[in-house]
């Protein structure tokens, strides 16, 4: 770091990953706040902070309470819950941190979707409550993964990683997208129930935000098919769950495999209750090998935003934005 670094004020709104906050604090001058509301900014923060770092929402109003803020580093590749476009507006960077994390979440998605599918998690239960040994082999799966087809709703890195896991398993991929993305080999589908009517099998790596917004809802469901599987790693945003319970309920679709909810880390009792919906807590990318790549991503890019003004990963909506 240039000299003044430690000059350079650096606000932490709630938590944040413990390697993330070491590093800001040995780089920079570390001030900390309990959590993103412009009403707990004190006079100080409001005069120095110029980059924050964080792992959850940057409202547009905390923005605009930090007059000198230049960039806010967020932690994790999603970002639906940064005002991107309101900072892109008004000159301020928005990193994330993709492709650290791109291998991490496709194993998942894939663990997740063979969990659902050949019940693994039921299956280990069984064992460990003796129930093996007091009734017998566990019930044969009514559903498998050989035949299916998969159909992925969102092609960015994290999708086509997927996408090669699942054309190793032997089976044929499809894809939904905003638009189509020119070098990926696989089937494109304009809609979202375009590519739901031709698999058996859904996989959402979709971001949130006002676009995909319940994206995934009854019509989409129905196109699934009684056969059909619904996986999600992307946002708990895209999904109708409402909707989503009930084809689960009574059999509109197989089963479910969910890493992501709506209200989290709120799982709605009409999901915990059923027995063909296999839940995780958003632990796709939570590995300590992946989450210290992604803490040291989010230093990484405030370091070359005040040294060289130029930030290493910039979302899309900032990307137009150079030296402060
Ligand atoms: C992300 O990076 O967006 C994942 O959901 C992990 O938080």
């Amino acid at each position: 770091m240039p000299d003044g670094a430690e000059d350079v004020t650096i606000l932490v709104p709630g938590k944040l990953h413990s390697h993330a906050v070491s590093r800001i604090g040995e780089r920079f001058r570390l001030m900390a706040v309990e959590r993103s509301d412009p009403a707990l900014l004190t006079d100080e923060m409001k005069r120095s902070v110029v980059g924050v770092a964080a792992s959850g929402a940057i409202s547009s109003a905390f923005m605009d309470a930090l007059p000198k803020l230049q960039i806010v580093a967020s932690f994790g590749v999603g970002y639906d819950a940064v005002d991107a476009a309101h900072a892109g507006r008004k000159g301020i960077v928005v990193t994330n941190t993709p492709d650290v994390l791109t291998e991490e979440v496709a194993d998942t998605a894939l663990g997740l979707l063979i969990n659902t599918v050949r019940e693994l998690p039921k299956a280990e239960n069984y064992l460990r409550e003796g129930r093996w040994r007091r009734e017998g082999a566990y019930p044969l799966t009514c559903a498998t993964l050989r035949g299916r087809s998969v159909g992925i709703f969102g092609m960015g890195r994290i999708g086509r990683a997927i996408a090669r896991r699942v054309e190793a398993f032997g089976l044929p991929v499809s894809y939904h997208n905003r638009r189509k993305v020119e070098d990926a080999p696989y089937a494109y589908h304009q809609t979202l129930v375009g590519l739901a009517e031709a698999v058996d099998t859904l996989i959402s790596v979709a971001p949130g935000g006002a676009a995909t917004e319940k994206a995934v809802n009854a019509e989409v469901l129905r196109a699934l098919g009684p056969n059909g599987v619904f996986i999600n790693v992307g946002r708990g945003s895209t999904v109708d769950e409402a909707a989503l319970a009930a084809a689960l309920r009574d059999g509109t679709i197989l089963a479910a495999g969910l890493d992501v909810f709506a209200d989290e880390p709120n799982v709605p009792d009409s999901l915990l209750s059923l027995g063909n919906a296999c839940l995780l807590p958003h632990v796709a990318s939570a590995s300590v090998h992946t989450r210290q790549a992604m803490a040291d991503l989010v230093v990484d890019n405030l370091v070359a935003w005040f040294t060289r003004g130029a930030p290493l990963t910039p979302v899309a909506e900032t990307a137009h934005l150079k030296e402060p």
